[in-house]
């Protein structure tokens, strides 16, 4: 009773002391007189060795994984050669598994459910299982905090939170994607991008962030499109195009300094992807145009199986070979305004492109999009009608060009996709907690 209470991680400075921790069984092995452990919490794992009758006891003989328990002990140390976590184990001298803490075992057993000959689909209406294992977890850590870094990143760029609405009834990159609902008795949507809202912010707050959900009705199944993602958008005034994309380069890379600063997320990032470097600075730039000639020569075609040509969308799996073989951050910039957005800003020097920009990362290909915006009035009007968008229900967009208008930009970054790269993940589902996409909404 006496025994100092610690997480399975913590306690370096407890040797030798009695402590009391709480934790599942992630893995056990007996031998005759001995039980070894392995506990988890979240914080860490720590391996426990029961001893004589207690390795004997109807609890321990009935033991299952992911049973919860509560248990009492001397930490000792063990040599390094001995695997055991931190190189420590915890000499029980009391243990209690309280009523209803056990797991349930024989067929119902979390291994019969969850094991690597389970199919796909099962596996993820078994997410909330599945969250336990240790890729899952460690990734949702590293989640944890790279969102954390994101705010801390640009309270020292000095930019201000906002949270936007996720009903809305406008669209912001395009009608294909858009989730609709009845609200009350008009129509509404699930916001694509919260951009168009942080616009409205720049003249009461100055540069704005938000991480917020956006939605998009995505009918393909790929491994990085969700329905439902977490978007992490900026918007910066009085700005040009090359503020744009050093500030970008600049919030990426602290974020991943702030993140790898911390001791346990860093060895979790290296676990799960154990080639990981930082990346080098100034990230690549390439124009759209050099982009399409990359693909002519080093023969990657567009869509119709054809040479790419000027104009050509640079479709997922192009862009990802292109990537991949290039093999660092790329910012690929004045896309043709064709296959933007209606609200992206074209480039005085060439009118038929766009101060847009996307960032490539390899192993995923896009995850970040943005632009400077049209910042004259006749300009965005003419641009809704370019993209036969009525824009009345634009007005509180369109006022914005009305009433003090300035040349400002931002971006949305997908937080999943960014983790795929970061984490070496192989889809986006595998990066959030629960994954929406065409097809599934459960768990
Ligand atoms: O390129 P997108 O569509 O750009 C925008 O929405 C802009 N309005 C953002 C802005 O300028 N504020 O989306 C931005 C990023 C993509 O680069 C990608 O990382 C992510 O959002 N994204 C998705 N992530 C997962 N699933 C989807 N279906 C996604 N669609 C976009
Ligand atoms: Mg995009």
């Amino acid at each position: 009773t006496d025994a100092q209470k610690i997480t399975l991680g913590d306690g370096a400075d407890v040797q030798g002391t009695r402590v009391r921790v709480f934790g599942r069984v992630h893995r056990m092995r007996g031998q005759k007189e001995l039980m070894f452990l392995t506990l988890k919490d979240g914080y860490g794992f720590m391996q426990v060795v029961l001893q004589g009758q207690l390795a004997k006891t109807h609890d321990a003989l009935t033991l299952t994984r992911e049973s919860s328990m509560e248990i009492l002990g001397e930490l000792r140390r063990v040599p390094e050669g001995a695997h055991a976590p931190n190189n420590r184990e915890l000499h029980a001298d009391y243990y209690t598994i309280h009523p209803g803490w056990k797991a349930a075992g024989g067929d119902d057993a979390i291994t019969n459910k969850v094991s690597k000959d389970t199919e796909h689909a099962t596996l993820l209406d078994l997410r909330h299982l599945t969250l336990r294992g240790e890729t899952a977890s460690k990734v949702l850590i590293v989640r944890d905090a790279v969102e954390f870094a994101f705010n801390s990143v640009y309270k020292e760029l000095r930019l201000r939170k906002v949270s936007p609405p996720a009903l809305v009834q406008t669209m912001v990159e395009g009608g294909a994607t858009l989730f609709g609902l009845p609200y009350y008795n008009e129509e509404a949507f699930l916001t694509q991008s919260s951009q168009l809202y942080l616009e409205t912010c720049l003249p009461s707050m100055g540069d704005v962030y938000c991480i917020e959900k956006s939605f998009r009705a995505e009918k393909s199944l790929t491994r990085r499109h969700l329905a439902e993602y977490t978007h992490i958008e900026a918007e910066l005034d009085f700005i040009h195009f090359d503020d744009l994309l050093s500030h970008l380069e600049e919030v990426m890379c602290r974020v991943l300094e702030v993140t790898m600063s911390d001791p346990t997320v860093k060895q979790y990032i290296l676990d799960l992807n154990p080639e990981f470097q930082m990346p080098e600075r100034p990230f690549k730039r390439m124009k759209y145009s050099d982009a399409i000639d990359w693909l002519v020569e080093n023969n990657i075609p567009n869509e119709d199986n054809e040479p790419h040509k000027f104009g050509d969308d640079i479709a997922e799996a192009a862009e990802r070979k292109m990537t991949d073989i290039i093999n660092r951050p790329i910012f690929l910039t004045h896309f043709p305004a064709e296959i933007k957005a209606f609200y992206m800003l074209k480039d005085k020097e060439d009118p038929r492109v766009t101060e847009s920009v996307d960032c490539l990362m390899p192993g995923v290909g896009e995850i970040v999009g943005g632009s400077m915006r049209i910042d004259q009035h006749e300009e965005l009007m003419a641009a809704f009608a370019r993209e036969e968008i009525d824009p009345s229900s634009y007005y509180w967009y369109t006022d914005q060009r009305k009433y003090g208008s300035s040349p400002h930009g931002g971006y949305g970054l997908g937080l999943e996709r960014f983790l795929a790269w970061l984490c070496k993940q192989h889809t986006v589902r595998d990066c959030c907690l629960y994954p929406r996409y065409f097809g599934r909404c459960k768990p």
